[in-house]
C-alpha cells in the first residue's frame, strides 16, 4: 500500500485494500509480516486510555455472578428477575456480562480471562459508555466506569440515550503480529459486538447498532478524546430504556492518573498501524440504514443443562501447563446436541442489513471427529444443517500442520484430537468487487460475531474452543475443499480439555 493512500483514510482504492488483505492474510508468511513473539515485549495491554485513569466515576454494580447463576441457559432471564434490579444497575450487570473478569489461571503467562476471547488475552477492544454529555470508560479492573475527563472537555454524543462505543487499540497486540493485527482487532470488534448483544438479551435490553459513517465519526471523536493512541473506527451500539448510571463520585483504590512506563508506545509510528487504521476507516463510509434490534441469542436454540454463570466461566480457547506453549486436547466424544447448538448460535446473522449481506457471503465448513455418530470428514454447514463431504478419517492429523504453533518439545497443539475444526471462508476479490473498500472490515466484524457464538455454545457443552487467526491458509484450502478463489479467513478448534488446573475466581 503506497503512503499517501494510506495517510488519508477515504483515499484507499478498492486495489489497496485489496493488496493490504492478503498481505495481512494468506500472503503474511511470504511478505514477512509473521513474526517469532517475544512474550516479553511490553505492549499497551490493559492500560487505561490517558484521560480515562481519573479519580472519579460510577462504581459497577456486585452480584452479577448470582444473576447469571440463575439464569438457565440459554436464557433470557427471568421477567422478574430483571423487575427486581435496581434500575439503575442494570447497565453495570450488563456490561459485566458482556466484558467481565472471570478468571485467573495462577501458573499461565497470559493475563486473566474474560466472558470474551482475545488474541494472546491482550484485549485491543476498549469500552466507552457515552449518556447525554457524560463519558465514561469500562475499567474492568477498577470495577468502575471511570470519567474521561481531557482538560480541553470530552467529546459528546448526540442526544441523551445511552451508548457503548467499542474500539480496537493497535498498540496492546505485540508489534510482531504487524498488519495481522488488522483482523484480530476487526474480528474482535464483531466477538465483543455480540458480546454485548447477548447481554442485552439476556437482561431484556433493547440493542441497536449505529454503523453508519455519521455515527462512526460521532463515536470516534468520543474515542479519540480519551488520550493518546491509535484506534480502529469504532462501533456505536444504543441500548434502549437504560436509567442514567451517574452521579460521578470519588472512586476507591489509586487513581492511576499519572504517567505510565507503557504511554510512549500509545504513539507509536509503525508504519503497520497506520495502514491498519486507514482500511478500518472505511467504515467512515458507509450510509445510514435502518436499526433493527440487534439479536444476539440464538432463535430455538436446544435448552441446556447449565447456567449463564457456569458458561461464562467455562468460556476457553483451551491452554497448556505453565512454560509450555499452544493448547492440549484429548480425544473424547461430542454429542449431535453439542453440534447442533453452535450450529443455531452460528446460524444467527449479525445486525445490520449491510453486515448481515457480507456475512451471508461467508462459507462455514467444519470438519468432523467423533461427533455424534457423523463420519469423520469436511462437511459443509447449510444453516443449521450440514452437507457431509467425502469420508477422511485423517482429517484433523491433516490440518494440524497448517496450524500456527507445531507440537514440538515446549509446545502443543491440540489439532489432531479436535471433535470440530470451524472454517469461515470467502472470495474476497468478489466480495471486495461486489461491496467496495469497507467490505474486508464488515467480514472481520461477521467473523468475530460468528465465532463468539461459537465459543459460547462450546462452554454451554463443556468444549474448549480455540479461534485461531494464525493459519495458513494455503494448507486448510485444499484439505476443506474450497476453491482457489474461496480464501479461509478463519478457524474455530472445538474439542475436550486435556489440561486443566484450580483457578482463582474473579467474578462480581
Ligand atoms: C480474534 C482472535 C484471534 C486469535 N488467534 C489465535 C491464533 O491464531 N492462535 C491461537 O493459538 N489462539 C488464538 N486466539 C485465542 C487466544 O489466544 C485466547 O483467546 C487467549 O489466549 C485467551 O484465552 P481464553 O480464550 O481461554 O480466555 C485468538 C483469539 C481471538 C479472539
Amino acid at each position: 500500500m503506497n503512503a499517501p493512500a494510506a495517510t488519508r483514510p477515504g483515499a484507499l482504492t478498492p486495489a489497496d485494500v485489496r493488496r493490504f488483505a492478503f498481505r495481512q492474510g494468506p500472503g503474511k508468511a511470504h511478505l514477512g509480516e509473521q513474526h517469532l513473539v517475544d512474550d516479553s515485549a511490553p505492549t499497551t495491554s490493559a492500560l487505561p486510555p490517558g484521560w480515562a485513569r481519573s479519580a472519579t466515576g460510577v462504581p459497577l454494580s456486585l452480584g452479577t455472578h448470582e444473576l447469571l447463576a440463575a439464569t438457565p441457559y440459554p436464557g433470557p432471564c427471568g421477567p422478574g428477575t430483571v423487575a427486581a434490579l435496581e434500575p439503575r444497575d442494570l447497565l453495570g450487570h450488563l456490561l459485566t456480562t458482556a466484558f467481565g473478569l472471570q478468571r485467573r489461571e495462577p501458573s499461565h503467562r497470559y493475563a486473566d480471562h474474560r466472558s470474551v476471547a482475545s488474541g494472546r488475552a491482550k484485549f485491543p477492544v476498549h469500552a466507552f459508555l457515552a449518556q447525554g454529555s457524560a463519558v465514561r470508560y469500562l475499567d474492568v479492573y477498577r470495577h468502575a466506569l471511570v470519567d474521561v475527563t481531557p482538560p480541553g472537555g470530552v467529546a459528546a454524543v448526540t442526544g441523551d440515550g445511552t451508548s457503548v462505543l467499542l474500539a480496537a487499540r493497535y498498540s496492546d497486540l505485540p508489534a510482531a503480529y504487524g498488519r495481522m493485527r488488522y483482523a484480530v482487532t476487526e474480528v474482535e470488534l464483531g466477538v465483543n459486538l455480540r458480546s454485548l448483544c447477548v447481554a442485552a438479551d439476556l437482561l431484556g435490553v433493547e440493542a441497536r447498532l449505529a454503523l453508519d459513517g455519521g455515527s462512526t465519526a460521532e463515536a470516534e471523536a468520543v474515542v479519540r478524546s480519551a488520550g493518546p493512541g491509535t484506534w480502529s473506527a469504532p462501533l456505536a451500539v444504543r441500548l434502549g430504556g437504560l436509567a442514567q448510571v451517574g452521579p460521578s463520585t470519588p472512586l476507591p483504590g489509586p487513581d492511576g492518573s499519572g504517567p505510565d512506563s507503557r504511554d510512549p508506545l500509545l504513539e507509536s509510528d509503525d508504519p503497520s498501524i497506520r495502514d491498519m487504521a486507514a482500511v478500518s476507516a472505511q467504515r467512515h463510509g458507509l450510509p445510514t440504514g435502518p436499526q433493527p434490534p440487534a439479536r444476539g441469542l440464538p432463535e430455538g436454540g436446544p435448552t441446556g443443562r447449565t447456567d449463564w454463570a457456569q458458561v461464562l466461566w467455562n468460556r476457553t480457547a483451551g491452554r497448556m501447563p505453565d512454560q509450555l506453549y499452544g493448547f492440549a486436547l484429548r480425544p473424547a466424544e461430542v454429542s449431535a446436541d453439542a453440534l447442533a447448538d453452535l450450529l443455531a448460535w452460528a446460524d444467527r446473522p449479525p445486525p445490520d442489513r449491510l453486515l448481515a449481506e457480507v456475512a451471508g457471503r461467508v462459507r462455514l465448513s467444519v470438519a468432523l471427529q467423533r461427533v455424534g455418530g457423523l463420519p469423520t470428514g469436511v462437511h459443509r454447514v447449510e444453516g443449521r444443517e450440514l452437507t457431509p463431504g467425502p469420508v477422511r478419517p485423517m482429517i484433523m492429523a491433516a490440518l494440524q500442520p497448517g496450524f500456527a504453533q507445531q507440537p514440538s518439545p515446549n509446545t502443543d497443539s491440540g489439532m489432531r484430537h479436535a471433535a470440530m475444526v470451524w472454517v469461515h471462508s470467502v472470495d474476497i476479490d468478489a466480495l471486495l468487487d461486489d461491496f467496495g473498500p469497507s467490505a474486508l472490515g464488515l467480514l472481520q466484524l461477521g467473523l468475530g460475531w460468528s465465532v463468539h457464538g461459537l465459543c459460547l455454545a462450546a462452554a454451554a457443552h463443556g468444549l474448549v474452543a480455540r479461534p485461531a487467526r494464525s493459519f495458513v491458509e494455503y494448507h486448510v484450502q485444499p484439505l476443506f475443499g474450497l476453491r482457489r478463489e474461496e480464501t479461509p479467513v478463519f478457524m474455530t478448534v472445538c474439542g475436550t480439555s486435556r489440561f486443566t488446573e484450580p483457578m482463582l475466581d474473579l467474578r462480581t
